[in-house]
């Protein structure tokens, strides 16, 4: 593995060792670690980010969908995604194109898929594996992905994870940087979009992996 990982301190997550707290964004390298299905990595945003995004209407939230970003000119490209409203949304257009720029560092891949999704249903409900080998996730607004630790999933007769005990359920928080690992690794990380139906929440999600995937799901 080309990525030198030996000098990350990274902690395991108590009953889920296949999953790993770290506590900056380099630690997120331990993704590359034998076993590992999950690294989160919980962090401070600026104060004009989430006040920006606490003050958009649902409608407001912008939905971009990148197929191919050249990661070192991710700004340039979600900018010019964004349009009109690049300036207004400055501050998450920072956010993401640093964090596009740390996943294309991470898993070595110069061209990436970049997508920013918002969210009122209850798309993914069902736990399940990407199909992908590493996906970046980061909520901005809203309820958080949902997770289980290895020894907490059950499979349901069609074969996928089934649905778990509730107090199995793990949540990340709304801004911390998840690495998982997909379906075309040896440890997926099974987890899910959180169900909004009937709770009148919404969310803003972004999601970096190599793409392309067309059957792929986005959360
Ligand atoms: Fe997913």
């Amino acid at each position: 593995m080309p990525v030198s990982t030996s000098h990350l301190h990274a902690r395991a997550i108590a009953g889920a060792p296949e999953a790993l707290r770290v506590d900056g964004p380099e630690g997120l390298a331990a993704i590359h670690w034998p076993g590992t299905a999950l690294v989160l990595w919980r962090r401070e945003v600026p104060d004009r980010l989430r006040a920006l995004l606490d003050g958009l209407p649902f409608a407001a939230l912008p939905h971009l969908r990148l197929e191919a970003v050249d990661a070192e000119r991710a700004g340039e490209a979600v900018a010019r995604a964004l349009g009109a409203r690049a300036a207004e949304l400055e501050p998450l257009l920072v956010d993401v194109a640093e964090l596009v720029r740390l996943y294309a560092r991470l898993v070595e891949r110069p061209i990436v898929r970049v997508r920013l999704e918002a969210i009122r249903d209850d798309a993914c409900r069902r736990f399940h594996a990407d199909r992908v080998r590493w996906r970046l996730l980061c909520t901005y607004r809203g309820p958080a992905t949902e997770w289980l630790a290895r020894r907490d999933v059950r499979p349901a007769a069609d074969g996928m994870p089934g649905e778990p005990e509730p107090a199995a359920i793990r949540r990340l928080e709304r801004f911390e940087v998840g690495l998982v690992a997909g379906a075309r690794s040896p440890i997926p990380c099974i987890h899910r979009s959180p169900p909004l139906s009937g709770t009148g929440a919404d969310r803003l999600l972004l999601v970096v992996d190599e793409g392309p995937d067309p059957a792929g799901c986005a959360c």
